[in-house]
């Protein structure tokens, strides 16, 4: 049975939740699900925007029928080529072969990459500018390359003063029935998933992403609706700061990540002494064991607070497998403007400070604050005075 909302009388949200995937993209879990946001326009024309993930797709036909009420499918507009929202296209041009696609040139290249469907006469391509009619609404075309796939554009109804934004300002979570972020706490519930999802999957582009922010400002915005998560209509100034502030990579915090790798306990022991100390002199430390949590949620932090701290045994000669599996993640991320700190560990050799330091040695802007505090083993009176003074310089270096 079809289920469906209103996001204006005459454009419906098609899509879907999804609550079973375990992981999005195969790697972020997604404990609260996630949905795939596809909206159809019952204009003069009919423009569908977006269809969904496989996964949802029976969902998705059911409402895009019911919604469509018997009339033809004539226009698709296509923002995003990855397959959490084209991968039912083939299915929907089966249904109405009639329908036209409207893309630009890279998604045209993608869709022939991805499809065997006969293209011939159906494919409309829009560059940056380009305008298109369904009738009452009038729309243009807002490349956006790189936020996060080379082919992403937006759409801007300049009738209804609506932005189709993709990938951006979307979240993780399933919508549980509401649709727009007013009808959710969203600042309290839903920005810690917001945040992992923008930093985890677009976080890498933020040059690309503030390129698309200055167009976007420039748009008298009523109704912003993305692929993923709440469509907004109140307050989406709150929630574009932190858009402005994660792709400019600027901390959203005075605080410490704290995230150790630790096999026996001893470099925990270490960490959680830090973590004392950091707490008595006023900081705020959010702390993470790296064989615990997984990555995509310390990827996250990474980008929320100003300082980050890194213990970790050597392991192999090497940096312990979870630590280093962070950090090359972070470093993937192209964090940038962070206060580090490190602390190795190691019974003979201990050479995992050097190493978590060379990972993270590409990064813009990082600087360091102290030396690397080496534990042998387990930790030692002599560490207690350097754990210290390491407190003391980034509580100093907070004020
Ligand atoms: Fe939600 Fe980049 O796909």
């Amino acid at each position: 049975m079809y289920c469906t909302r209103k996001a204006l009388d005459d454009l419906i949200w098609v899509g879907a939740d999804d609550r079973r995937l375990v992981c999005f993209e195969g790697v972020y879990g997604v404990p609260d699900g996630v949905s795939y946001n596809s909206y159809l326009l019952l204009d003069e024309k009919t423009v569908l925007f977006d269809t969904v993930d496989k996964a949802v797709s029976q969902t998705f036909y059911e409402n895009l029928t019911h919604s469509l009420n018997g009339r033809e499918l004539d226009y698709i507009v296509i923002t995003h080529m990855e397959p959490d929202h084209a991968a039912t296209l083939d299915a929907v041009v089966l249904r109405y072969p009639n329908v036209k696609i409207i893309c630009n040139a890279k998604i045209k290249v993608m869709l022939e990459q991805y499809f065997d469907f006969d293209m011939e006469g159906r494919i409309i391509i829009v560059k940056e500018g380009d305008s298109f009619s369904s009738g009452r609404h009038n729309f243009s075309f807002i490349m956006a390359p790189m936020v996060h796939w080379p082919e992403v554009m937006m759409v801007y109804d300049s009738t209804a003063k609506i932005l189709f934004s993709a990938d951006a300002f979307g979240t993780f979570g399933a919508l549980n029935g509401r649709l727009f972020a007013d009808e959710t706490d969203f600042m309290h519930e839903h920005l810690d998933e917001a945040r992992r999802y923008y930093t985890n999957i677009v976080g890498k582009y933020g040059v690309q992403v503030q390129n698309v922010l200055k167009k976007a400002e420039a748009l008298d915005i009523a109704l912003v609706c993305p692929l993923h998560g709440f469509v907004w209509r109140k307050n989406f100034g709150e929630y574009l700061e932190k858009y402005k502030l994660w792709s400019s990579y600027v901390p959203e915090e005075k605080s410490v990540m704290l995230a150790y790798a630790s096999v026996y306990g001893h470099t925990e022991n270490a960490a959680n002494i830090l973590a004392a100390k950091l707490v008595e002199r006023g900081v705020k430390v959010r702390m993470y064991d790296t064989s615990v949590t997984a990555a995509s949620y310390m990827v996250s932090d990474a980008f929320r607070c100003s300082h980050l701290v890194f213990a970790a045994t050597t392991y192999n000669m090497g940096v312990f497998v979870t630590m280093e599996n962070l950090l090359r993640d972070i470093a993937a991320h192209n964090l940038q403007g962070r206060k580090l700190a490190f602390i190795e560990n190691g019974s003979w050799s201990p050479t995992s400070g050097k190493l978590m330091r060379e990972i993270l040695a590409p990064l813009k802007n990082m600087e360091y604050i102290g030396e690397n505090i080496t534990i042998r083993s387990a930790v030692k009176e002599e560490q207690l005075s350097q754990l210290e003074a390491l407190a003391d310089a980034i509580a100093a270096d907070m004020n």
